[in-house]
């Protein structure tokens, strides 16, 4: 399933005094299987966009086609519940989102809001609790008793028991440790590769845009200021710093080393490794000169 938005524009409170405009003519798409990564400061309407997606908020002006779905300011579209079954959120934090007595019966809930008998959500909430990495002895606690990584998890779970085409993801792994983030992204790349779910992430960490998507987009006061894959955006490192926007590890360490000896080495490399070997690359041909 793909998304396109055509001159979107959202305004937020529009005709009150407190009237905020937070995108302006937004143009992209988000094509069937594919991994964006939003990235942009804050308050460069990331969040806003994304809420578009499945449509929770409705454009002010412009259009966002969700697969046979159109939004516009004026119509809403018939089959807007299944598009909210098809594009999955997890939000900023979703657990706090949580309600239920008992971990299955958060999961559960969505299923059954979409038509789910009991036991096709039960199995349903078995089966994602799985893909987030937890045990199945955690169904029948209370998700307050859970540590904050597992209740973030079991967050994810319920959006993922509704088997979405498209899951949107908005700063998934915020407050996480290390590892845990680590964990939660490479479910999330195990979900895109494997069952071929197109993922669309806001993340303020160059490295996992780097790594994982196969295209960015960067968001500047609420517009679209650029668009590319990975290479692309960081081939211009100067121009995300002047942004204020930050350039992978990696690819500071380059420019550093660049700076230092006065040469261009390779083109920015994206990962530790791809510039280890653009380093050792540079190093033999030094040597064989
Ligand atoms: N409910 C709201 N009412 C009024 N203005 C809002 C509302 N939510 C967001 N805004 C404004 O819209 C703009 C875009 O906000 P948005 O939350 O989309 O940014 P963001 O890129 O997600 O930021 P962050 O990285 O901090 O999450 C901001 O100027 C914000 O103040
Ligand atoms: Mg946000």
């Amino acid at each position: 399933m793909q998304i396109v938005t055509k001159d979107l524009e959202y305004v937020y409170q529009k005709g009150t005094p407190f009237e905020k405009r937070a995108l302006f003519h937004i143009n992209v798409t988000i094509p069937s299987h594919s991994y964006t990564a939003v990235i942009g400061h804050t308050g460069s309407g990331k969040s806003t966009l994304l809420q578009h997606l499945n449509g929770l908020l409705q454009p002010t002006g412009g259009e966002i086609r969700i697969g046979d779905l159109t939004v516009t300011s004026e119509k809403k579209g018939k089959g807007l519940k299944g598009i909210r079954q098809k594009v999955g959120i997890v939000f900023q934090f979703p657990e706090h989102q949580l309600f239920e007595e008992t971990v299955e019966k958060d999961i559960c809930f969505g299923p059954m809001n979409f038509g789910a008998t009991e036991e096709e959500a039960r199995q349903q909430a078995k089966t994602a609790l799985k893909l987030v990495g937890l045990s199945e002895e955690l169904l029948n606690k209370s998700p307050f008793d859970l540590s904050g990584g597992q209740m973030r998890r079991v967050a994810i779970a319920g959006v993922l028991a509704m088997n979405p085409d498209i899951l949107v993801l908005d700063e998934p792994t915020a407050g996480l440790d290390p590892r845990g983030r680590t964990e939660i992204m490479e479910m999330f790349y195990q979900l895109y590769q494997e069952k071929g779910i197109s993922i669309v992430l806001v993340t303020h960490s160059m490295e996992e845009a780097s790594k994982y998507a196969d295209s960015i987009i960067i968001m500047h006061k609420g517009t679209v200021y650029k668009k590319g894959t990975p290479k692309e955006i960081f081939s211009s490192p100067a121009e995300l710093i002047d942004l204020g926007l930050d350039v992978p590890e990696s690819v500071r360490f380059q420019l550093k080393l660049e700076d230092k000896i006065g040469k261009e080495i390779a083109e920015p490399s994206l990962s530790i490794d791809e510039l280890v070997e653009n380093i050792f690359a540079y190093i033999k041909r030094v040597n064989e000169k």
